[in-house]
């Protein structure tokens, strides 16, 4: 086994669960275990605390004429439930068929360590300024990170922001993501009685709040995939010919989209292709619903309270913060008579389109390129990156969006992996994009 790999599978052994409390000492392990390897690959590096989750922070400046990348990732895992459905443990790295199985082999240890084994095999080579930002709450939301960033403008500057938390369209096709959606994640709350009561003593005579829940959320989407709150679809921008033309020329077989998640059918919006839908619609999900009785067989029963959870991606222009007011509002307008309503707003995150004509972006297609032996292509994605949209606002460097994962790499679920392949060509893309960067913006040789 090569050394990357080796030791890929020992930071991915650290359970570092950003959701969970338990964790916390894990966390800490991660980070340290970070800052170790980076000082060992010759990069002055801290984890630096934070209300939260520490921020690893590190850099290696070999000449102030050189161009500046700042490289970020996370640290952070979701959670590895549910456990039954591992084939084999989370946290116990397992190959099988070319793939390395554990919770965050994707999404993003696999992603970010790639750079920092790039950077450590380019050992005095090393043809550019590199700083790492590598936080351990991305997977709940960034809070900290984001004052982080707002306080160290100076000390992050760079001249391009690389991120690898996303996947490559297919297996084998360099991919550069030019587009995030955003998130606005919320919970609304009833509750219909003072207790939970008989189902025969006393229904048909007092509230049920799961059927004022469910009415609600029927409210809130129709079956065509139409979203139902005024004002939802205002900000939302066209899509352009040119891209549209663009997307429809890349490999993508619906049936078989569908039957990788198991779906009898895909589903969304008429009159947009599954790329469109996911990458420039924006759309409205229930993430979790609950009431009444959960166990075993039977309990008649009506619950005195229900809950949902749920989250809409943003597209450009839209704003999370306005979206929630909307979503907000509609919500207490159309709550039925007779149930008292709590409204949650969990963490958001604004949409981004990143610039495709950027030196480092150019820069970075040349390395895929290289790497994989073939042309790369250019895609938006459906999933969020929160902190890239304040990357581009507080540091006004350009973004390059360059994922190494694929989409059936099992992201947030059992079983996540990475393919062994994906990540050795992500070693070597991130080296062609070191040794490349100078030429494409000019400075240094
Ligand atoms: N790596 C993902 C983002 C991603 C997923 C990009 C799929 C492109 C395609 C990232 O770690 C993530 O899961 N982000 C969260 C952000 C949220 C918690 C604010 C997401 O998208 O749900
Ligand atoms: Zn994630």
């Amino acid at each position: 086994m090569n050394e990357p790999l080796r030791e890929l599978i020992e930071f991915l052994k650290i359970p570092s669960v950003s959701a969970k409390e338990e964790h916390k000492p894990d966390i800490q392990k991660a980070a340290d275990w970070l800052v170790e390897r980076l000082r060992r690959a010759g990069f002055s590096a801290e984890a630096v605390p934070t209300a939260g989750h520490p921020i690893v922070y590190a850099e290696k400046i070999v000449g102030e004429e050189r161009p500046t990348v700042l490289v970020y990732g996370h640290y952070d895992v979701q959670p590895a439930e549910p456990l039954e459905l591992w084939k084999t443990p989370p946290f116990e790295p397992t190959i099988r068929d070319g793939k390395l199985y554990a919770r965050g082999a994707s999404d993003d240890k696999g992603q970010v360590f790639a750079h920092v084994a790039a950077v450590s095999q380019l050992g005095g080579e090393l043809p550019v300024n590199v700083k790492f930002v590598i936080e351990g709450e991305e997977e709940v939301g960034s809070s900290n990170l984001v004052p982080f960033v707002e306080a160290n403008r100076e000390r992050l500057a760079a001249d391009a922001v690389l991120v690898s938390d996303s996947p490559m369209f297919a297996p084998g096709l360099p991919t550069l993501t030019y587009g995030l959606r955003g998130l606005t994640y919320m919970e609304a709350r009833l509750r219909g009685l003072g207790r939970d009561v008989h189902s025969g003593a006393y229904g048909g005579a007092v509230p049920n709040a799961a059927h004022a829940a469910a009415w609600m959320i029927s409210q809130l989407k129709d079956p065509m995939g139409w979203v139902r709150i005024p004002g939802f679809y205002d900000d939302v921008e066209p899509i352009s010919p040119a891209e549209r033309e663009m997307w429809s020329k890349l490999p993508f077989d619906e049936a078989e989209y569908a039957a990788e998640v198991g779906a009898r059918s895909t589903a969304g919006e008429p009159g947009y292709g599954i790329l469109e839908r996911r990458w420039a619609r924006p759309t409205f999900d229930v993430n979790g619903i609950g009431s009444g009785y959960q166990g075993e067989g039977s309990k008649t029963v009506i619950a005195a309270e229900a809950f949902f959870k749920f989250s809409m991606r943003l597209v450009p222009n839209q704003d999370p913060g306005k979206i929630a007011d909307l979503t907000e509002a509609y919500l207490r307008k159309i709550v039925p008579e007779g149930y008292e309503l709590e409204v949650l707003r969990y963490h958001g995150g604004q949409p981004v389109l990143v610039p495709t004509d950027s030196s480092p972006m150019q820069a970075a297609a040349a390395a895929l390129s290289r790497a994989w032996g073939r042309e790369t292509v250019f895609t938006r994605e459906g999933g969020s990156i929160p902190i890239v949209y304040d990357f581009m606002r507080v540091l006004g460097a350009p973004v390059v969006l360059m994922g190494f994962g694929l989409e059936s790499d099992n992201l947030h679920a059992p079983n996540e992996k990475i393919d062994l392949i994906n990540f050795e060509k992500g070693i070597e893309a991130s080296k062609n994009f070191f040794r490349l960067l100078p030429q494409y913006v000019g400075k240094g040789k």
